[in-house]
């Protein structure tokens, strides 16, 4: 048995930013194992070797923080592209910006708004008006946008992604999509917003390239697990696959399916990067044509992924009702009591992490675990 300082399971950033920390900070030896055949979690990256094109394998990736924390730390591991995303609907067989903002509503409904003190009046108007705080996905729409834009976006789309009636979500789902009084076109607002030169996965690889730092890829946390011997471990896989023991229910995820269309010597399918398609009819929820971003190689071709909702496949958005909510605060109680690891990211947190907010989280617990095993090492001595 080879002891290791530090154990992480989970190659993704989560486990990245914990496994560089430790290497790099306090010179400690770290061991990573990762399921998957890949490293870069969610955000992995490559060339479709058709196409010639950078492609994300699970969904677009756009990077954007608040935080000077996380924007300073990641410029060590790459060069980074000023790039502020922006979708296109497809409305009433008009393109329109999303979110919805002074534009969307003029070419929807044929105004001619000029300024934010007329969109905030057009909005008073629209929108629905409760006694008590909206308690679902369609009392908050309703609330912000009114029954007009509910139906011909918000409600078709939410459908789709969800498979279930907004009534029936809780109300932070259609909380999270933003309502602009003004022009701005931005699908994000914050005040650094960037895409990786060279694309994620290159990222991963400039964090894991440390002596300090050995990755083993397609190997199972928990088919190994009784043969390690770690000082401490970092856990981002999914909380109740750590627990399964116990035979709880599991928590529940929703996921995505990516098709893909090549097309030869066609330089471009659609008008943007994202193009969301709200309406009934569509199948498919959105398209997105990764050419459209920088960095780029050259190519004639292109090639689209047309993206659907769907209840199997990776867990990538927790559903958020109760009886997961619960289930999940039931998870953490004994996470809590777990002894030597400490669980981190997206799947351990059962929460939806932007990029940004799973760096954050990790450099905290770093900065919090390492700081707890400095006092307990001065109380000893
Ligand atoms: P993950 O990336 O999921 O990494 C966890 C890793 O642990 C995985 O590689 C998994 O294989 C591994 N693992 C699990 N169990 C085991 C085990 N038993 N043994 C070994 N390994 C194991 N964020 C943004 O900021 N901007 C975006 O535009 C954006 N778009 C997104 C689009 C989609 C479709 C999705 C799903 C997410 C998106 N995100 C985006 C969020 C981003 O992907 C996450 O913030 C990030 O991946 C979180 O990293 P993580 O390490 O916590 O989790
Ligand atoms: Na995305």
């Amino acid at each position: 048995q080879q002891q290791h300082d530090i154990c992480v399971v989970g190659a993704g950033l989560s486990g990245a930013v914990i496994a560089e920390r430790y290497a790099t900070q306090l010179n400690q030896k770290v061991l990573i194992v990762e399921k998957r055949g890949h490293i870069g979690g969610n955000c992995y990256d490559f060339l479709d070797p058709q196409a010639n094109v950078r492609i994300s394998k699970y969904g677009a990736h756009l990077f954007h923080t608040k935080h000077e924390r996380v924007w300073e730390y990641v410029q060590q591991f790459s060069e980074w592209t000023p790039y502020e995303h922006k979708v296109i609907g497809l409305v009433n067989n008009t393109h329109v910006p999303i979110p919805v903002n002074i534009d969307t509503v003029n070419t929807l409904f044929g105004l001619q708004l000029t300024n934010s003190q007329q969109m905030d009046q057009w909005l008073a108007k629209e929108q629905v008006k409760y006694d008590h705080e909206p308690s679902n996905a369609e009392e908050v729409a309703l609330s912000r946008v009114g029954p007009r834009l509910y139906d011909l976006i918000f409600k078709p789309y939410t459908k789709k992604q969800w498979d279930r009636d907004p009534k029936e979500l809780g109300p932070e789902v259609t909380a999270r999509i933003p309502v602009r009084n003004d022009f701005d076109g931005r699908y994000f607002s914050d005040p650094y917003q960037a895409l990786p030169k060279r694309g994620y996965t290159a990222i991963f690889e400039r964090m894991f390239h440390h002596p300090n730092i050995q990755v083993y890829t397609n190997v199972d946390y928990f088919d190994v697990r009784s043969q390690l011997d770690c000082g401490r471990t970092y856990y981002t896989g999914p909380i109740d696959t750590y627990f399964a023991d116990l035979g709880w229910e599991k928590l529940q995820y929703r996921s995505l399916t990516f098709e893909r269309q090549f097309y030869k010597n066609k330089d471009f399918f659609q008008p943007a990067f994202v193009v969301n398609h709200p309406y009934e009819s569509a199948d498919f929820t959105r398209i997105v044509e990764y050419k459209h971003l920088p960095d780029q190689p050259k190519s004639p071709h292109t090639v689209i992924f047309v993206e659907r909702s769907s209840d199997v496949g990776e867990p990538y958005y927790p559903i958020p009702n109760q009886r997961n909510k619960d289930l999940f605060r039931k998870y953490q109680d004994m996470a809590n009591k777990e002894p030597k690891v400490t669980f981190v990211g997206r799947l351990a947190n059962y929460k939806y992490f932007n990029m940004d907010d799973a760096i954050l989280n990790a450099l905290e617990l770093f900065d919090q675990d390492t700081q707890q095993q400095q006092k307990q090492r001065q109380e000893k001595a």
